[in-house]
């Protein structure tokens, strides 16, 4: 070896750089964002306060929780390029601040179909809450409640929408699984409608097996035996879900259902009076036939990464979306969200709200309430911050001057 490059290698190992790579290469997968800051597992947050931003909460919970709760939320599918991709989507848009407007004071009021809410940020359905955290998905209705956000609550949720109606004080929205039986997704519905949920959010993304290999792998690491806490199997999930409490489930194989087109969204609108919104778009072409079929409100997601690898972020698809709707209805958007910047990023594309799923999951299984308080404060507090900085007073005000693709 040369002394060149003997002296280079002897520099690169006393490198804090390396350094840093060495924590990473002790943690399970790279920390999301790339900071050079020390985070290893010994030096994790104690309290919701000490959170610097949502990334501080993960490892937090992933020390509460069984490995294999863990990895079924932290999961995308196959290669998770999917999953990587929602995040890495939101660098090639960038934000064109304007200068010398007065943005002393703010307001991050949203509005949708007729109610005010305290910030466009909202709860996206996400199944089995108590699986982080024993207060479940009350926990997050209270955290809404003092912020006044919007929450979906989902079919398989582990509180039934009344309670959860309750906890709010307000009315959530209804996510539906219709399954694979009409009469299941009516009563389903029509229970929602009758709870007081005045908008049912249609999930179409979900048709097939979800090949959640992390989570598979987590689980295999897990020295509990599942079947002891809550059985296993689809008739023993459905039955911790008070949702589906009372309902004749014989026939049905899955919460989801392969056969799900056109006709059964009408049949819906014949069905229940809520407002209809649907979940898990990702083309314009969708998009126009959601306005064409009476649809009250898109969601562009892909559930996260969790239900293909194809690679295409939310906030790629997003502005043909926003062209093809052409402001008929509202389009919300989630998937990768983690920083005010790409909350006013999509707001300014024109979504008018921003749904988060697995932020608030952390902070829910780091701290029950509070861990979801506090994601809900840093997330509002960053958006805050971006709309200051890009010059925008309201949401209203974010527009697409403010952004534009990275070439
Ligand atoms: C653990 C978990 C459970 C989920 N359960 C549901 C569900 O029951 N219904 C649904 O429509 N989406 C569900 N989702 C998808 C979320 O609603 C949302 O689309 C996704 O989490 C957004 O991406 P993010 O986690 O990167 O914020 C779930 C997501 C996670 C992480």
């Amino acid at each position: 070896m040369n002394s060149a490059r003997r002296r280079f290698l002897k520099y690169l190992a006393a490198s804090p750089l390396l350094k840093s790579f060495d924590l990473l290469a002790q943690e399970q997968r790279l920390p999301d964002p790339m900071v050079w800051a020390p985070r290893s597992l010994d030096k994790l947050i104690e309290s919701p306060r000490e959170a610097l931003s949502v990334f501080d909460f993960e490892p937090v919970m992933q020390k509460n929780v069984p490995p294999a709760h863990f990895g079924y939320m932290a999961s995308g599918i196959d290669d998770e390029v999917t999953l990587r991709a929602n995040r890495e989507g939101f660098q090639k848009f960038q934000l064109l601040p304007r200068r010398l407007v007065d943005v002393s004071q703010l307001d991050l009021s949203m509005e949708l179909f007729g109610r005010t809410y305290g910030s466009p940020v909202v709860l996206a359905p996400t199944g089995s809450n108590k699986a982080f955290h024993e207060d479940g998905d009350l926990a997050v209705s209270r955290a809404a409640r003092r912020s006044n956000n919007l929450q979906i609550l989902s079919t398989v949720a582990t509180a039934s929408i009344e309670q959860a109606i309750e906890a709010r004080g307000r009315p959530v929205w209804f996510q539906l699984y219709p399954t694979n039986k009409w009469a299941v997704a009516e009563a389903l519905a029509k229970r929602a409608e009758k709870a007081g949920a005045e908008t049912i959010v249609v999930t179409v993304d979900v048709l097939a097996r979800q090949n959640w290999e992390a989570y598979v792998r987590l689980w295999r690491t897990d020295k509990r035996n599942c079947a002891e806490c809550h059985g296993l199997g689809l008739a023993s999930f459905v039955k911790r879900k008070p949702n589906f409490d009372g309902l004749d489930l014989s026939g049905i194989d899955s919460t989801g259902a392969t056969n799900l087109t056109w006709t059964f969204i009408k049949r819906l609108r014949d069905t229940v009076k809520t407002k209809l919104v649907l979940k898990g778009l990702m083309t314009a072409a969708d998009a126009t036939l959601a306005v064409d079929n009476g649809l009250d409100a898109i969601i562009v997601s892909n559930h996260g990464g969790r239900d293909d690898d194809f690679g295409r972020s939310t906030i790629d698809a997003l502005p043909e979306i926003i062209e093809a709707v052409d402001g008929r209805i509202p389009v919300l958007v989630d998937s990768g969200f983690r920083r005010g910047t790409d909350i006013v990023k999509a707001l300014a594309l024109g979504a008018r709200a921003v749904c988060i799923g697995r932020p608030y999951l952390w902070g829910l299984g780091a701290f029950g309430q509070a861990g979801v308080e506090r994601v809900l404060d840093l997330l509002q507090q960053e958006t805050r911050a971006a709309m200051q900085q890009v010059g925008a007073r309201a949401l209203k005000q974010l527009g697409p001057a403010l952004v534009k693709r990275a070439s």
